[in-house]
């Protein structure tokens, strides 16, 4: 795709970028309140289902992932065993952000009733599984948004998580920085107004060329891995 001396520039510029975030995120965690409670330890709410279901969008995410443009599709169905489908559509190659990708899961989940454990499931990414995550929602207005947090493993806390998720594709600035406040003053992994945005622009249907902070970052990593496979 790209000459050995472009993966290496790229790889040289996400190191630095990557030890940002890094750091950043070390300043932040340490900033954090002392109350904010630990995915692992919180419990998922009682959600009612039906409310629940439809579409959201990533809106942030902390630490960053490698999937943008992600849209979550969640159908309840009638039954008492599998009642829960989610299609999850993203796009990861920041040089075709316009290819969407969908990987889904099925899941048993109880109507109006807390989850002390989460849910935890694996998605189809073809052509493999994801690895088995928990998932927790913290908190939700239905309408708006939803607050997430998750893990791989219970006791490793730096296998743990957070987003919000909203109805909107994209959240005003004030809406955003309330949600962010209100979350990170509560659970761990929220960051107080630096959590890593997902691009959600008009790049994600192929409408040319993105400079968003999200995008570069998104780059960097891309690049980063190509780099690692590459050396
Ligand atoms: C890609 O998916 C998004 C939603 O995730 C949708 O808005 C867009 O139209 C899709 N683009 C294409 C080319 O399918
Ligand atoms: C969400 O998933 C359901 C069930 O598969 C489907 O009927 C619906 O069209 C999907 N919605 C979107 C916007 O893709
Ligand atoms: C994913 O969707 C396909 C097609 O609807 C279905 O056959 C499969 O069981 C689903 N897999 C999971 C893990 O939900
Ligand atoms: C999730 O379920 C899988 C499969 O049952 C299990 O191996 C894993 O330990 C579980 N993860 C957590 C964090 O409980
Ligand atoms: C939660 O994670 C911490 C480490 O971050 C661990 O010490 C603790 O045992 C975990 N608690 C549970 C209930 O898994
Ligand atoms: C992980 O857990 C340890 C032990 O409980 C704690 O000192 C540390 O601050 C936690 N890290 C994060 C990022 O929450
Ligand atoms: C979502 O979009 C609608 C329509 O543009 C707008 O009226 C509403 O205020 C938005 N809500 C949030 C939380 O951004
Ligand atoms: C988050 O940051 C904003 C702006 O700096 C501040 O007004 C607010 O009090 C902070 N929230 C928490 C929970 O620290």
């Amino acid at each position: 795709m790209s000459s050995q001396g472009d993966n290496w520039r790229f790889g040289v510029l996400s190191v630095f970028l990557l030890l940002g975030l890094l750091c950043g995120h070390t300043a932040e965690a340490d900033g954090d309140g002392l109350t904010a409670q630990a995915c692992n330890v919180s419990t998922s709410m009682a959600l009612d289902l039906q409310k629940f279901s439809g579409i959201w969008w990533e809106i942030v995410r902390q630490p960053s992932g490698s999937m943008f443009c992600t849209q979550i599709n969640i159908t309840v169905l009638n039954t008492v065993e599998d009642n829960v489908l989610i299609d999850t559509t993203y796009s990861n190659t920041i040089t075709y952000p316009w290819v969407n990708q969908t990987m889904n899961a099925t899941l048993t989940a109880a109507n109006a009733t807390p989850a002390a454990d989460g849910y935890n499931f694996t998605y189809w990414n073809p052509p493999a599984y994801t690895p088995y995550t928990v998932f927790k929602v913290l908190d939700t207005d239905y309408a708006n948004y939803a607050f997430v947090c998750g893990y791989t493993n219970a006791v490793d806390n730096s296998t743990a998580f957070a987003m919000i998720i909203a109805r909107n594709r994209t959240l005003s600035t004030t809406f955003l920085d309330n949600l962010e406040s209100e979350s990170s003053s509560l659970y761990d992994n929220f960051l107080n107004g630096s959590m890593t945005l997902i691009t959600q622009d008009g790049t994600c249907e192929g409408n040319g060329a993105d400079t968003s902070t999200a995008f570069t970052v998104f780059y960097a990593i891309f690049a980063l891995v190509i780099y690692i496979l590459t050396k």
